[in-house]
């Protein structure tokens, strides 16, 4: 596991999209070969779609062979929702570059299907090549896409159920009305994420602090659904001092001079 401590939200934000970038770049993806990258919602991923676009304005980037798999999306909002997943990367990634609309996927959460979805979501990733980065935030509880606590570690896509604490945190996209977020989700699973070849994590800001902590200190637990990263031969993950306000003085050291070093 690689972690790189930076001081706030902005700069390690910078630090993703530039990290994202840069491995697109070198992939140097063509039609045949596309680069395939996992993403978030959230208000995490914000700033960085944000870079993400700056540097495709700038003419430094291109999504043109880039395949995009978002990882989840909640049952039981309107297609155009103004908080479905699939709005919210349409307003704040593919609207904004040139990724190509064959080339985005999202889950289909009004399905009359849901098993025979996530299947196929399965098999769209495997078509393509699987997926070579998976970039995600973090819930407060550990979650990881929307495999809440006690999700197998070994799970593929599938419906979850969402924790009070999720839905709690998550009422802020809906004027604070714990009512109106959706209990139920399409995710892709842990073992999903695990079979990127990498996976990024960024988790900014204090509330983020105790599953960082769980996640890099801690034991492998499905309570603590991101810690099954610690199996990943490549995940790195990349904080903003608040939010590696539990680990030990010792470890964030440790972390701060393989990075001074490298
Ligand atoms: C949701 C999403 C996750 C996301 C998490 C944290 O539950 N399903 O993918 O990582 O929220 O979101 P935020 O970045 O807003 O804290």
């Amino acid at each position: 596991m690689r972690l790189v401590p930076l001081p706030d939200a902005q700069a390690a934000s910078i630090w993703v999209a530039h990290y994202i970038a840069g491995r697109i770049q070198r992939f140097q993806p063509t039609k045949d070969r596309p680069f395939v990258l996992g993403l978030p919602t959230g208000g995490t991923p914000v700033p960085v779609y944000a870079e993400l676009v700056r540097l495709y304005r700038e003419g430094k980037l291109s999504f043109a062979h880039v395949v995009s798999f978002n990882m989840d999306e909640y049952i039981g909002l309107p297609t155009g929702h103004p908080q479905s997943y699939r709005t919210f990367m349409h307003e704040h990634l593919f609207d904004q570059v040139d990724m190509l609309p064959e080339n985005i996927n999202f889950l289909d959460s009004n399905t009359e299907d849901p098993q025979q979805e996530c299947a196929r979501y399965e098999q769209a990733m495997s078509d393509v090549g699987g997926v070579e980065l998976f970039f995600g935030g973090v819930g407060r509880d550990g979650h990881i896409a929307f495999n809440e606590p006690g999700s197998s570690l070994s799970s593929r896509t599938r419906i979850k159920t969402l924790t009070p604490g999720t839905i709690q945190a998550n009422a802020r996209f809906f004027d604070q009305e714990e009512e109106l977020v959706p209990v139920r989700a399409l995710t892709v699973g842990v073992g999903t994420i695990l079979d990127a070849r990498e996976v990024v994590i960024l988790a900014t800001g204090s509330q983020k602090s105790l599953a960082v902590e769980r996640l890099v200190e801690g034991a492998v637990s499905h309570m603590w659904p991101l810690s099954a990263l610690q199996l990943h031969p490549k995940t790195l993950v990349v904080c903003d001092e608040d939010a590696t306000m539990d680990l030990k003085v010792r470890t964030l050291r440790y972390f701060q001079k393989i990075e001074e070093e490298s």
